[in-house]
């Protein structure tokens, strides 16, 4: 039988820019390498807009936003002490425009209905949270102690996407694949926007 873990699997990610990374970024990119692609304008104009990241983990891409796009505020949300913890080191004094939650996205959103004007997820929340039970794949991590670990993760195809938003309610759906770019570790990205103005989210 495996072991049940408790232990926060996403202690090691970004542990090692973030000693030595401590600006905001100048930009913000949907792709998996982060160095082109489409950026903030995919938001559509955030200026006094109520704002949610979910899954933010250091909160690079909310801090670009805070204080690049002007929103009313961004609630950078996540689950994982360690990520919320290095968010507050690197961005604590971006408040109280930039509002680190230190909580799981789906009781978060619960708890705010109809709060946000905008929410969005970069690798984030969404990738790691069941949406009905589809497609699971697991991705090696590591617990704090260097034990090796699996997470779940849900890599759900294009139309897997569209139809699970379209039964949620959201209209205007565009999905958009983004190139995977240079490297080893290189990978496609699927954009995926829609709206949803009727329902609070
Ligand atoms: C791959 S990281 C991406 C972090 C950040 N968006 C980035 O691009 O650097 C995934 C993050 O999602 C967070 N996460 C996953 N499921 C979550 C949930 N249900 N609620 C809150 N945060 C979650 C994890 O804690 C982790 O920090």
């Amino acid at each position: 039988m495996g072991r049940v873990t408790t232990a926060d699997l996403w202690h090691h990610y970004g542990r090692v820019r973030a000693e030595r990374d401590h600006a905001v970024p100048d930009s913000f990119r949907w792709s998996w390498s982060q160095v082109d692609g489409p950026g903030a304008e995919v938001l559509g104009d955030l200026a006094g807009k109520t704002v949610a990241d979910l899954g933010a983990g250091a909160a690079r891409h909310a801090a670009h936003l805070t204080v690049h796009h002007v929103p009313a505020r961004i609630d950078a949300v996540d689950a994982s002490p360690a990520q919320y913890a290095m968010a507050t080191a690197l961005y604590g004094p971006l408040a109280p425009r930039l509002c680190l939650v230190h909580r799981d996205v789906v009781a978060h959103l619960h708890a705010h209905p109809g709060a946000y004007d905008v929410l969005y997820s970069v690798f984030g929340a969404l990738d790691f949270t069941d949406p009905r039970t589809l497609l699971a794949a697991d991705v090696p991590a590591r617990t704090p102690d260097g034990e090796s670990a699996t997470l779940r993760r849900w890599v759900l195809q294009e139309y897997v996407w569209t139809k699970v938003l379209d039964e949620a309610g959201f209209a205007g759906i565009r999905v958009e694949e983004l190139p995977a770019g240079e490297g080893s570790r290189a990978a496609t990205a699927l954009l995926i926007t829609a709206e949803r103005s009727d329902a609070p989210v």
